[in-house]
């Protein structure tokens, strides 16, 4: 007898590459299109516009989700989907199919962003500085659509699908701490997508290999010695310091850096004094890193100390700072799977045709915490257009004026129930052919 074990899981992952997806049956197109039609239908599509628009209306940061998580587990009660809970402070993580492996993941983030909402309509956020301006409700809303459609077909999935609410998208690593929480111990692949206003509704757009950069933080505290502003000689004037420290770190990327792997290093933040005739005892900068690569990142982090204390003692001040490593860690480049990519491919040409399919969508140095699911699993994430109206300029992810054009939501819906179908008949048409060859051999 041929024991399946994991460590066939490496060969059957390049099998999946040299399977062509049209010896796929057609079960697997057909339930796609299947699903975008059952997606457009008003019990599933007023569904989700629904559940988005309540998830709007009440916006909550990073681990502090409780509401949207109770939402989603109200909804997968009623649809009699088990799940965990609590994953991750907030996390909730749901299984649809047969309960055995293969598994697939399927992730939607769930945090809002500290804007005050500026779009005057019906479901304005309810609650003040607080909003939902990086379509994570959308997000939400489309991946409870999926499980919907899912759950109707379940005798139909050929493995498990497992459903990721994760919390804290926006710089709290959430998907690092469900990862942590080995929730998905035998996941094998994880798709995701973002809501994208600059492209029109119905059309996707990703690519194989960095589609978004690693990134970081740093916060520098330059203590000098405060003093009436008149008598500088008395004091050690860290305004001053900190400006110089500024300009040293600009050449980390204009001098250091391969000028052919895009880095950034931005100043975002520069807070002392208040008075206009005391010089303050210090001054507190901070800002953001971004890279490629780990290499890059890890290279920067190091760079960006050194520059600011070295900078800072040679005008006689002390300077310490802090990553944040506990409460921000260091995102990893976002960097898809050449073989979800073919698989997305041909799902998605499927799904919308193959001239709303842009494969080649050019990398961007925003950063997205999907990338933490894809160092320990092979995952894919893509972008989604959302564009309301396309005579309006449109407004961006977090802004005050972000509108989503939720006719897209049923879109979102079936490409993630598709996406998820696919790899698992894909999956097994693949074991099914590693173990003929395997007993071809013997
Ligand atoms: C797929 O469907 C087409 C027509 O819809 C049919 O001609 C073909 O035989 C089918 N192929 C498989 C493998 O089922
Ligand atoms: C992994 O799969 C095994 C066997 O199917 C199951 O017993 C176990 O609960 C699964 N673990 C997780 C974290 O899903
Ligand atoms: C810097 O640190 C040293 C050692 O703790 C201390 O003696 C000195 O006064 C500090 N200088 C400033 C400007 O804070
Ligand atoms: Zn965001
Ligand atoms: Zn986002």
């Amino acid at each position: 007898m041929f024991s399946f074990k994991w460590c066939h899981l490496l060969i059957i992952f390049h099998v999946l590459v040299a399977t062509p997806m049209s010896s796929l049956t057609n079960s697997s197109d057909q339930l796609s299109t299947k699903f975008l039609d059952i997606a457009k239908k008003p019990e599933v599509f007023d569904w989700m516009v629904k559940i988005r628009r309540k998830i709007h209306e009440n916006p909550e940061l990073g681990y502090e989700e409780f509401e949207t998580s109770k939402l989603i587990r109200v909804e997968l009660d009623k649809l009699g989907i088990p799940y965990k809970h609590p994953v991750a402070v907030t996390g909730v993580v749901g299984f649809i199919g047969t309960g055995s492996s293969p598994f697939v993941a399927i992730r939607a983030d769930m945090d809002a962003l500290p804007i005050q909402e500026r779009v005057e309509w019906e479901h304005k956020s309810k609650v003040p500085g607080k909003m939902h301006a990086c379509g994570h409700d959308a997000h939400v809303a489309m991946l409870l659509g999926a499980a919907k459609i899912l759950k109707q077909h379940e005798n139909e999935i050929q493995g498990t699908i497992v459903l990721v609410f994760q919390p804290a998208e926006e710089g709290g690593g959430g998907a690092k701490k469900i990862v942590d929480s080995g929730a998905l111990k035998n996941v094998t692949a994880i798709f995701g997508l973002h809501v994208v206003p600059e492209i029109p509704v119905g059309e996707v757009a990703s690519r194989s290999g960095p589609l978004m950069a690693g990134s970081g933080v740093f916060e520098a505290i330059i203590s000098g010695k405060g003093g009436h502003a008149a008598i500088p000689q008395l004091s050690i004037d860290p305004v001053l310091v900190a400006s110089h420290v500024i300009i040293s770190l600009q050449d980390l990327v204009s001098r250091e850096a391969d000028p052919l792997e895009p880095q950034v290093v931005t100043v975002s933040k520069f807070q002392g004094g208040g008075a206009f005739n005391v010089i303050p005892d210090y001054v507190t900068i901070g800002g953001t890193f971004r890279a490629f690569s780990r290499e890059g990142l890890k290279h920067l982090k190091q760079r960006i100390e050194q520059v600011i204390i070295d900078q800072a003692a040679v005008q006689r001040c002390n300077a310490s700072v802090n990553f944040h490593d506990e409460d921000k860690p260091l995102y990893p480049p976002t960097i898809n799977n050449g073989d979800l990519h073919k698989l997305f491919v041909d799902v998605a040409g499927n799904l919308l045709g193959m001239d709303k399919v842009s494969a080649d969508n050019p990398p961007v140095m925003a950063a997205e915490d999907f990338a933490f699911y894809q160092v320990v699993i092979p995952g894919y994430f893509f972008r989604l257009g959302v564009e309301y109206d396309s005579s309006e300029p449109p407004q961006s992810l977090h802004t005050p004026y972000l509108k989503i054009n939720e006719d897209a939501l049923p879109y979102g819906a079936a490409l993630h129930a598709s996406l998820a179908t696919t790899y698992l008949i894909k999956y097994q048409q693949d074991v099914a052919k590693v173990v003929g060859e395997y007993h071809d051999k013997l």
